[in-house]
C-alpha cells in the first residue's frame, strides 16, 4: 500500500527501513525523518504524516529502548529541582 504519494513510499518500505535501522543500531530512536533519509528521499507536502506515523507504530521494532524511556521524566525532575 502506498503511504506517501509524493515519494512513492509503501508500508513495506517503511517496515523494511525500521527493521534495517533497528538491526544496525538497537538503541536508535526512529523518526519519520530518519526513515525518509534511509530511503534516500525527503517529504514534500507532509500530507501522509498521520498514515506514515500509524504505519510506523504498527512495527514492533519501533519501540524506544527501555533505558531511554524515562529521559523526559529525568529532565523534568532536573528542571523542577533547579
Ligand atoms: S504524501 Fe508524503 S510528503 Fe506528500
Amino acid at each position: 500500500m502506498i503511504v506517501c504519494h509524493c515519494q512513492s513510499i509503501t508500508d513495506h518500505d517503511i517496515h523494511a527501513a525500521i527493521d534495517w535501522m533497528r538491526a544496525a543500531d538497537a538503541e536508535t530512536l526512529i523518526t519519520p525523518g530518519k526513515i525518509y533519509h534511509a530511503l534516500g528521499k525527503s517529504p514534500e507536502c507532509g500530507g501522509c504524516m498521520p498514515l506514515f506515523l500509524s504505519t510506523m507504530r504498527r512495527n514492533e521494532k519501533l519501540e524506544v529502548p527501555m533505558h531511554l524511556r524515562s529521559l523526559r521524566k529525568g529532565a523534568q525532575r532536573r528542571t523542577n529541582t533547579g
